[in-house]
């Protein structure tokens, strides 16, 4: 089957089963264009949660389709590629995390959205780029946090906060290998710029940037700011609902690495149209778990949500 004839069917298939395609800003272009909506971490997980389709398929990684499932355990949640992973989610081991925990029982669990099950439940509250400072803000100064496992995006959020949050030593391997030397040799070539960056990026990027946020956060402020140009520390699938969004404005993306000029998140772009085509027809790859494993880690997304929706972040 060629490109078009697979789009066909996946639009027909999706029909016939009532399934619903939900796509993170990082999926490839023709799989933004087929999804039933597109957003950043914390909307998807909002909309998966209120989803009452009898399919999800969740074109992103392995950690937000896990999230879709435990949010709504009754849907059948599909991930094309079930290889889909992220080095965050990697980066922290379920048994070794458990005995970090246990060597500061009076601290409280934080976890960034980007971890697998088995870390979610062992925490007290999930946060995702987009409400994280906020959260984190809305608890009593003298809380004890552990944070974990993004070193960046808990080191941000301890820089804007003043706080000292223990932190788990994890990164995004494509922000984290973006550079501030990169960004500052592309304002010396376009002067005009805004640099706007993910808070996955290194301290030293972020140092470098005129504003920080969540993906939805930068499609907001690019929106909304009288700007042309941007220097995007972000992955590169973003760009194209930020080209869509603003015809206008022009974006220049932040190598991540030395080796190429561009910024792809290799587990983002393990799904394509033809995996998304074979996982709707055969219904295969699913996301299972045990239902205790769904109910302990269910506890601290359910209050993210909720918490986020008392400080007015989400409605
Ligand atoms: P957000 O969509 O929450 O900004 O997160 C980006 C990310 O890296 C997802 O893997
Ligand atoms: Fe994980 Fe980074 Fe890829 Fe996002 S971009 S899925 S944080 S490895």
């Amino acid at each position: 089957m060629d490109n078009e004839q697979l789009k066909q069917e996946i639009v027909r298939l999706k029909k016939e089963k009532n399934a619903v395609i939900l796509g993170h800003y990082y999926q490839r272009n023709e799989i933004q264009d087929l999804s039933d909506y597109i957003g950043d971490s914390l909307a998807l997980a909002q909309m998966a949660q209120q989803c009452d389709n009898d399919i999800i398929v969740f074109c992103g990684v392995h950690f937000m389709a896990e999230t879709a499932k435990i949010l709504n355990p009754k849907r059948k949640v599909l991930l094309p590629d079930m290889e889909a992973s992220c080095s965050l989610a990697e980066s922290c081991p379920g048994s070794d995390f458990a005995r970090f925990k246990a060597e500061h029982p009076d601290h409280m669990v934080i976890s960034y959205i980007n971890c697998s099950a088995e870390i979610k439940a062992l925490s007290d509250l999930i946060c995702t780029s987009g409400n994280a400072e906020k959260l984190v803000r809305s608890l009593p100064e003298e809380q004890k946090i552990i944070f974990a496992p993004d070193k960046n995006l808990g080191g941000y959020i301890n820089s804007v906060t003043g706080r000292n949050m223990l932190l788990w030593n994890g990164v995004c391997m494509v922000h984290d290998a973006m550079h501030a030397e990169s960004v500052l040799k592309l304002k010396i070539a376009h002067p005009d710029a805004s640099v706007i960056a993910h808070p996955e990026c290194n301290g030293a990027l972020l140092k470098v940037a005129d504003f920080v946020g969540s993906t939805k956060a930068m499609l907001n402020y690019i929106a909304k700011s009288g700007q042309k140009k941007f220097i995007v520390a972000t992955e590169t699938g973003i760009l194209y609902e930020m080209q869509k969004n603003n015809p206008d404005k022009e974006f220049i993306v932040v190598p991540s690495g030395d080796s190429c000029n561009c910024a792809d998140c290799s587990y983002m772009k393990l799904n394509t149209l033809e995996k998304l085509y074979l996982c709707l027809r055969d219904e295969t790859p699913e996301i299972l778990m045990s239902e205790d494993l769904m109910e302990k880690a269910r506890k601290p997304i359910v209050r993210m949500l909720d918490m986020s929706k008392q400080l007015g972040i989400i409605k």
